[in-house]
């Protein structure tokens, strides 16, 4: 099916590559490293955490804890905990995810103030952890219709204060650019295929409204972005 025909509605049947369990251990090792520079290039955390994050965490007046929720390779955590040090907050930032790959290569991203664990966000909630904010990148469009109501339902359960999950807007404009811009940093990563097929299945922003309900907003902070936003239900 061409990307034409194929993006008018969501294709929820596609999986990623990455998600197969006997994928190419270096392939994927190589994805995750490479999260990095996508993730700057094409998820605009500079923005959210400009417009978001920093407000919310220097108006708590004392030390934070901030969840990114299904971390997979860190990057998005630790580029976060770089902006905060910059800008003289004190935060304690945790990357979970329970794929024990991803906390792999997560975990060569620790340091002072930046841990990863590996632990869904039922487990976290089972531990009692809360969290002054919960945030996640690309983990929406990757979930069923009952895990994201599961994952959303957890992030608010977790979260003190806001909670921001950010994803790729479908659109055709989006899969073209994508398609073209990725294929220098592709090699021997899953880049290509799997970002191709997560533009796919990923929502326009009424679409993921609706599949989030209240108490949702879905925006668009950038283009070809999603940012759905909520305050947390956890006790302070
Ligand atoms: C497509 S990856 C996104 C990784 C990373 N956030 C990024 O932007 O590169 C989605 C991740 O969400 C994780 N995940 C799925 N359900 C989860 C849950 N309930 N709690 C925590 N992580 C979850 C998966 O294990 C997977 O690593």
């Amino acid at each position: 099916m061409s990307a034409r025909h194929g993006l008018a509605r969501r294709d929820t049947a596609l999986t990623e590559l990455m998600d197969d369990r006997d994928c190419d251990p270096r392939a994927l090792a190589a994805t995750y490293r490479r999260f990095d520079v996508v993730n700057r290039l094409v998820s605009a955390w500079g923005h959210v955490y400009r417009t978001r994050v920093r407000p919310e965490l220097a108006a708590l007046g004392r030390p934070a804890r901030v969840l990114d929720l299904g971390s997979g390779g860190g990057d998005v955590v630790a580029r976060l905990a770089a902006l905060a040090a910059r800008d003289g907050l004190d935060v304690e930032w945790v990357g979970a995810d329970p794929d024990p790959r991803a906390h792999e290569a997560a975990r060569q991203r620790e340091r002072p103030g930046v841990r990863f664990v590996s632990q869904g966000s039922r487990e976290l909630i089972d531990a009692g952890e809360t969290f002054d904010l919960v945030l996640s990148n690309h983990v929406l469009h990757h979930l069923d219709a009952a895990s994201l109501r599961a994952f959303a339902d957890d992030s608010l359960a977790l979260s003190h204060g806001a909670v921001l999950h950010a994803d790729i807007a479908r659109g055709r404009l989006a899969y073209g650019l994508y398609a073209v811009g990725i294929t220098p940093l592709s090699v021997g990563t899953f880049l290509r295929v799997d970002g191709l097929r997560s533009i796919r299945r990923s929502y326009r922003a009424a679409e993921l409204s609706a599949a989030l309900g209240a108490p949702w907003r879905v925006q668009t902070p950038a283009p070809f972005r999603l940012l759905a936003t909520a305050r947390g239900r956890a006790r302070a």
